[in-house]
């Protein structure tokens, strides 16, 4: 079991290159049960690049990764998935045309002894997992195409939560969104924390992040500029690592850090 003082990720000096261009670079972070951590950094900084490394879409050429504190072989999707590792991308792949209980069973829909759809069971157990993501969620006769932007989110959510996800990788999750809709991913965040679950937040919001996220980490040209809380550091700090890599005194520096 994990408990508050083991990291349920530990990503320790992972780099990967494509061809000549080390896109990320010795990079390290961690991410605790119930917390959110932001990844920002510019285009290119290798964000989206160390988050498919632990998603199992790219392959590393170097570095570890723990998961429970064990050392963990992810090579492709489906070992990340047996980790607990599930991302919501920004599209969230939904099917728009059928209802939240079939997107939730798409590719693994329940079935009855006599080899027809279980509809029954998955209505059911659509309906348990979104009470306790979204209690307000009522929709579940409409195809998810009808749906608002937060609610579609809470869908694509709720996909990865029911088959035990502990580890969320969410890329982008406001982008698309108005502001009540961000809202909206801020209260399903915060249900996610109160149950254990760590996030991967990527963002491009400042704001938004120290909204969201419990810790922030930076990262420039595939190197980790530093880590901090939200509460250790301003945004304006946070905007100088970015563009500059320079490590305010609120934060711990990392192997990209300037100074
Ligand atoms: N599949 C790939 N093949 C070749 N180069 C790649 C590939 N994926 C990423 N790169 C390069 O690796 C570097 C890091 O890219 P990455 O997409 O991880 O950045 P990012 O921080 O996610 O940026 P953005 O904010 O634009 O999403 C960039 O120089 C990019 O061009
Ligand atoms: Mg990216």
């Amino acid at each position: 079991m994990t408990d508050a003082q083991t990291p349920l990720v530990d990503i320790e000096n992972v780099s990967i290159a494509f061809g000549g261009i080390r896109a990320v670079d010795g990079a390290s972070v961690d991410l605790y049960p119930g917390e959110v951590v932001a990844l920002l950094g510019h285009n290119g900084a290798g964000k989206s690049t160390l988050i498919k490394v632990l998603s199992g879409a790219y392959k590393r050429d170097s570095g570890t990764i723990r998961v429970n504190g064990e050392e963990a072989t992810i090579n492709n999707p489906r070992d990340a998935k047996a980790y607990g590792i599930e991302t919501i991308y920004q599209t969230l792949a939904l099917a728009d045309n059928v209802d939240t209980a079939a997107n939730l069973y798409l590719g693994r829909e329940l079935m009855t002894p006599w080899g027809t759809l279980d509809d029954v069971a998955m209505e059911h157990s659509a309906r348990e997992v979104m009470d306790r993501l979204n209690p307000r969620f009522q929709r579940f006769k409409d195809p998810v195409k009808a749906l608002s932007g937060g609610q579609r989110q809470s869908v694509a959510i709720a996909r990865a939560i029911l088959f035990n996800a502990r580890i969320l990788i969410m890329d982008e999750p406001t982008a698309a969104l108005g502001p009540q809709e961000t809202a909206q991913v801020g209260e399903l965040i915060k249900q996610l924390k109160s149950e254990g679950i760590g996030i991967f937040l990527i963002s491009h919001d400042i704001h938004d992040v120290f909204h969201l996220a419990d810790r922030v980490a930076v990262m420039k040209n595939g190197q980790v500029v530093g880590t901090a809380k939200v509460t250790d550091v301003t945004e304006d700090e946070v905007l100088g690592m970015i563009i500059l890599g320079k490590c305010p005194p609120g934060a711990i520096p990392g192997p990209g850090a300037v100074n």
